[in-house]
């Protein structure tokens, strides 16, 4: 399969995607996401973190994160959305808020009161956007202070969601390794690759992952009519620090 070169998604398809804006199908499919992950989590975890990935960019994965978290707010759970991609990061852009103070300031040890990140769509609904971008981000995300942050966040919230990098450009999703309770795998049809599919996999159940499941973005089967955004939209490359080489398959 060969990805397709054609137009970028213009701001009012992107608007589309996105919680309340979506179309009736697409948010039924997100609320069958929702009842699905009923069955995937592990039983008793009273805040379960789910990750978001996918293996390269422009997959869909910061739009499911964003959307999955409406949907499991919009059911009266106190959610909290992460935005992790620390490269790349874009939700605090799709969802028109400030993208700093983030959680690399969370990490870099400043103190915080979780109202400042309330969105204004549901009150239960919470975002927290990457801050500025870091020289270093597997490391932050793999470190103890993540952990202890997040240790915090669950006392607080019934769910947290984090949207992730690409697990087959950069390392840092695979550093969450011992935070998330599991892993949603964004796959979008006529875009990914199988190769590079099965190489995400591998590389998910070298580091032990839970894999919740996977979403169909953009699917012809599923969507209906939601199939008429067929086009790719392409943006900066993932940059590769020296030490942090795309990972061998
Ligand atoms: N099902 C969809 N239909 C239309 N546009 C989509 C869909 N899924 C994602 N997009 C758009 O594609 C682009 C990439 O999606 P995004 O969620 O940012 O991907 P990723 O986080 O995997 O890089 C964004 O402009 C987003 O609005
Ligand atoms: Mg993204």
């Amino acid at each position: 399969m060969t990805k397709k070169q054609t137009k970028a998604f213009s701001v009012n398809d992107s608007k589309k995607t996105l919680h309340r804006n979506l179309e009736f199908i697409a948010t039924e499919q997100y609320k069958l996401l929702r009842t699905n992950l009923e069955f995937t989590l592990p039983e008793g975890d009273a805040c379960p973190v789910i990750g978001v990935t996918s293996p390269m960019r422009g997959e869909g994965k910061s739009t499911t994160a964003i959307n999955l978290s409406y949907v499991l707010a919009e059911k009266g759970s106190r959610v909290l959305l992460i935005d992790g991609d620390l490269r790349l990061p874009s939700v605090a852009k799709k969802m028109f808020i400030p993208s700093t103070p983030g959680l690399t300031d969370l990490l870099m040890g400043n103190t915080f009161n979780v109202n400042e990140f309330q969105t204004d769509l549901l009150k239960n609904w919470y975002i927290i956007p990457s801050g500025h971008i870091p020289p270093n981000p597997s490391e932050l995300l793999g470190s103890r202070r993540m952990e202890a942050i997040f240790t915090k966040l669950r006392e607080m919230f019934d769910y947290i969601v984090i949207d992730l990098p690409p697990v087959n450009l950069v390392s840092d999703a695979l550093s969450v390794a011992n935070l998330v309770s599991g892993m949603i795998v964004v796959i979008r049809e006529d875009y990914t690759e199988k190769k590079e599919l099965e190489r995400c996999f591998r590389q998910l159940k070298l580091s032990n992952f839970n894999i919740l499941g996977c979403v169909m973005n953009n699917s012809k089967a599923e969507m209906g009519t939601y199939n008429r955004y067929k086009t790719q939209k392409y943006y900066k490359e993932y940059a590769y620090p020296p030490s942090n080489k795309e990972p061998e398959a």
